[in-house]
C-alpha cells in the first residue's frame, strides 16, 4: 500500500471536486482529487447546461473562463409557453442579469485542462473505497491500477456525487435526510440541428412538459416529461418528435425542426437535502448532499455555490488560524440549497402535469403561468431566482 499526505482529500472529479481544487490550488492549499471513472467518461457525459452569473463569474475570475466566454451563449430571458402562447421573461429588463448556456462537461474540461497544466494531482480510475478519521486523522483509501492506497490529510471533501460513498459515512442517526420523489422523469435528447429558437422555452402542455435547451448554434438539447418507470425502447427517434412537436405548438405556427439524435437518456426527478453538510473534517458538497429537480437549472450551480463556501472556510483556517466559517459550513450552504428546492420545486409543479390531474388542476396551472407572465412583480421573483440569487458572503473571486 502507497501513502501520500495532502492538505485537502478530494473524492470526485465532478464539477464540485474540480472546482474547489482549482480554487484551492489558486490560494496555495494542496489537494489531491480521486475520480473513480477514466477521464474520458466524466469529460462526455452529458449533464447540465445553465450557468449562473454567478458560477460563470468564478470561473472566469479564477482563470478557466477562457473557452466559457468565447463559447458560451448569454441569454438574457427565457420563454414561458401555454395555452399555444409564449412570454418571454426578460432578465436583463426585470435584474439586470443573464445566463449562460455552456454544457457542464466543458465546464470539467476546462477544469482539468486546468489542472493538468499547472500539474496538480488528479487521479482518474481511483476509487475511494473508504473515508475515516474524520474526528482527529482523516484518511481517504482507495484503489487505483489493482493495488490499494491511502491518502492522509486534515479535511475531507466528499464531492462524489449521489450514490458517493462519504455520505453513508456519517454514524447512523446523525444524518437527517429531506427526500421527495416525483411521480414522473425527463427523457432528454442532443440532436445536431439548430435550436428552434434562441433562448430556452419552457413549454406546459396538457400532455406534459417540454424544453428547448442547447448546447451550440448546430445542437439542440431537448427534454419532454415523461413516465418514472419509462423504458427508452418506447421512444424511437420519430416517437420523440412528433411529441415535442405537441407539447411545443404555438397557434401561430411554431416549427421544430427535427435532425439525428446523438444521445438519450432517462433522468428521474427528485428532491433531496442531507443535513449537516459535515461532520468532524469531512464535508459534503454538491449531489453528495443536495439533489433538486432539474426544472430550475440549479444543480451544477448550487454545487459552485457550496464550493465557494468551503474554500472561504478552508483559507480563513489556514491563513488565519480562524474555524468559524468552517464551523458555520452546513448554516451557509443550506441557506441557499433550501431557496434552490423551493424555486425548483416550485417551477416543477408549475410546469408538469401530476397523475390524476383534472380539468380543474389544468386550469390552475394555466393562471398560475398566466400570472407569473403577466404581474411584473412575479416575472420579477422568477428572474431574481433563475439567475441566481446574491451570495451573502462577499467572495474570494
Ligand atoms: P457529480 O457531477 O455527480 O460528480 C461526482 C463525481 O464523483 C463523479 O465523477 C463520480 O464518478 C465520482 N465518484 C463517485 N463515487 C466515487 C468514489 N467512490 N471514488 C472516486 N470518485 C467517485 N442539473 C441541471 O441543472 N440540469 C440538468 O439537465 C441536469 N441533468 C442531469 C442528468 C443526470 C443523469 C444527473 C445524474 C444529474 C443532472 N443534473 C442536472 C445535475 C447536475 O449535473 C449535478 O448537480 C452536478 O453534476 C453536481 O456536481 P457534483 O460534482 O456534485 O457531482
Ligand atoms: C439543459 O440545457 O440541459 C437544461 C436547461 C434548463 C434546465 C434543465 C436542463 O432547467
Amino acid at each position: 500500500m502507497t501513502r501520500i499526505r495532502t492538505q485537502v482529500g478530494i473524492v470526485g472529479a465532478g464539477p464540485a471536486g474540480l472546482t474547489l481544487a482549482h480554487l484551492l490550488h489558486l490560494q496555495g492549499i494542496e489537494s489531491v482529487i480521486l475520480e473513480r471513472h477514466s477521464r474520458e467518461y466524466v469529460e462526455t457525459r452529458v449533464r447540465a447546461g445553465v450557468l449562473e452569473q454567478g458560477t460563470v463569474d468564478i470561473l472566469c475570475n479564477s482563470g478557466v473562463g477562457e473557452r466559457l466566454k468565447r463559447e458560451g451563449l448569454q441569454h438574457g430571458g427565457v420563454e414561458l409557453r401555454f395555452d399555444g402562447k409564449g412570454h418571454r421573461i426578460d432578465f436583463q429588463e426585470l435584474v439586470g442579469k443573464s445566463i449562460t448556456v455552456y454544457a457542464q462537461q466543458e465546464v470539467v474540461k476546462d477544469l482539468i485542462a486546468a489542472r493538468l497544466c499547472y500539474g496538480a494531482p488528479l487521479r482518474f480510475e481511483a476509487e475511494a473505497i473508504r473515508v475515516e478519521g474524520y474526528d482527529a486523522d482523516p484518511k481517504i483509501q482507495y484503489q487505483h491500477g489493482g493495488e490499494s492506497h491511502e491518502i492522509s490529510c486534515d479535511f475531507i471533501a466528499g464531492c462524489d456525487g449521489f450514490h458517493g460513498i462519504c455520505r453513508p459515512t456519517f454514524p447512523e442517526g446523525q444524518l437527517q435526510i429531506h427526500e421527495r420523489h416525483y411521480p414522473f422523469s425527463w427523457l432528454g435528447i442532443l440532436a445536431r440541428v439548430p435550436p428552434a429558437s434562441h433562448e430556452l422555452i419552457y413549454s406546459y402542455h396538457e400532455r406534459g412538459f417540454a424544453l428547448l435547451s442547447m448546447r451550440s448554434p448546430e445542437v439542440s438539447r431537448l427534454y419532454l416529461q415523461c413516465a418514472s418507470d419509462e423504458d427508452l425502447n418506447n421512444w424511437p427517434d420519430d416517437r420523440i418528435w412528433e411529441e415535442l412537436r405537441t407539447r411545443m405548438a404555438t397557434r401561430d405556427g411554431f416549427k421544430l425542426k427535427d435532425g439525428p439524435i446523438f444521445q438519450k437518456g432517462i433522468t428521474p426527478m427528485r428532491a433531496f437535502v442531507a443535513s449537516p453538510m459535515q461532520i468532524g473534517n469531512l464535508f459534503l458538497l454538491g449531489d453528495a448532499a443536495h439533489i433538486v429537480p432539474p426544472t430550475g437549472a440549479k444543480g451544477l450551480n448550487l454545487a459552485v455555490a457550496d464550493v465557494r463556501v468551503l474554500t472561504r472556510g478552508l483559507v480563513e483556517f489556514y491563513k488565519h488560524k480562524k474555524h468559524q466559517a468552517l464551523a458555520q459550513f452546513t448554516e451557509r450552504c443550506l441557506r441557499r440549497v433550501w431557496k434552490c428546492q423551493r424555486f425548483s420545486g416550485w417551477m416543477t409543479s408549475m410546469l408538469h402535469r401530476f397523475p390524476q390531474e383534472d380539468s380543474f388542476s389544468h386550469q390552475i396551472h394555466l393562471a398560475e403561468l398566466d400570472y407569473v407572465t403577466g404581474s411584473r412583480a412575479a416575472s420579477t421573483t422568477l428572474a431574481e431566482n433563475y439567475v441566481g440569487l446574491p451570495f451573502d458572503t462577499p467572495g474570494l473571486f
